[in-house]
């Protein structure tokens, strides 16, 4: 009998796990929860004689690759895949897959939930400002990138994106304006709204020159990867610029820094952006069926790694 293994240190909500569990054991396999581990030899364990892993943040890296005699498929419940090596699953035979769009609202409402804070001075009861008819820039503008788009028509925001990637006809249809550089993104708008994955090229790419161009005041607001930021030069920017403020839901590296910038930083105590019951259904179940649809048909439509 097949082994599914759901790793998860960042549990799913509970309904979601019967999701998994109803279509895992629909296609006649058995599934096995590692929830909350605290110690990666507890993953090395459970994964061992594992046929397929559904993970969140999770890292998959070569030495779990190595203790997963059986594996075949890893499905990262979620967006980005940057917690998995992808040239070691490869070497593995391993296929590594990702769940694009599924739990992208969850994160786009958290987005506008800090937005809201910051601009209401982290709810201190003084008098803060409105989103309505600031400036957003959406830097990428992909699943997650949309839905912002999306819900800031609801709060009268004007909308610029900036992606390289996004098709035309769809920057048209959604009535978004699109800048021709990142440099312009920030440099025009009030607020701008974090969504790029942590590629080699994007780490550490959101720096002094690109904050200290954003008119004041301002708002950076970042729900993606904490390694995009460049923070001894976010650092430096926050010291330099009291209107500027940075909320995020991918707590520093610096946090103690950051912290000493009261009412002008906040990070969630824990990355919490996905962590909705609707995204966790959504991604969990899209991942279980992915792995069904994989071992049983080979359909390896959402595969990453090349
Ligand atoms: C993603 O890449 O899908 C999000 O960052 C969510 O990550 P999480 O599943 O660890 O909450």
């Amino acid at each position: 009998m097949k082994k599914v293994l759901v790793a998860t240190e960042k549990p799913f909500a509970a309904v979601a796990v019967e999701g998994i569990r109803e279509v895992i054991e629909n296609a006649g396999y058995k599934l096995e929860l590692l929830e909350k581990y605290t110690d990666k030899q507890q993953l090395l364990t459970a994964i061992a004689d594992a046929d397929a892993v559904i993970i969140r943040s999770d890292k998959i890296d070569n030495e779990v690759l190595d203790a997963a005699k059986n594996l075949k498929i890893v499905v990262r419940a979620g967006a980005g895949y940057d917690n998995v090596d992808l040239q070691s699953a490869t070497m593995h035979n391993v296929c590594v897959m990702n769940t694009p769009g599924q739990n992208a609202n969850a994160v786009a409402e958290l987005a506008f939930g800090m937005m809201v804070y910051a601009y209401r001075n982290m709810y201190n009861g003084t008098s803060g400002m409105e989103l309505k008819g600031k400036k957003l820039g959406i830097h990428a503008y992909g699943n997650v990138g949309r839905n912002v788009g999306r819900i800031a028509k609801g709060f009268g925001m004007d909308i610029y994106i900036y992606d390289c990637f996004t098709p035309q006809d769809i920057v048209d249809a959604d009535g978004v304006k699109r800048v021709d550089t990142v440099e312009e993104l920030y440099s025009t708008c009030d607020v701008v709204s974090v969504h790029i994955p942590a590629t080699p090229e994007t780490k550490k790419s959101i720096g002094r020159k690109l904050v200290s161009s954003m008119p004041k005041p301002a708002l950076l607001v970042n729900t993606a990867r904490k390694e995009v930021v460049n923070e001894e030069e976010l650092l430096q920017v926050m010291s330099e610029r009291a209107d500027l403020k940075y909320v995020t839901d991918v707590a520093p590296d610096a946090i103690e820094e950051f912290a000493k910038y009261q009412g002008r930083f906040f990070a969630t105590p824990k990355k919490m952006g996905a962590q909705t019951a609707e995204a966790n259904i959504n991604a969990g179940i899209a991942a279980a069926r992915q792995i069904v649809d994989f071992i049983e048909n080979g359909n390896e439509k959402f595969r990453v790694n090349k």
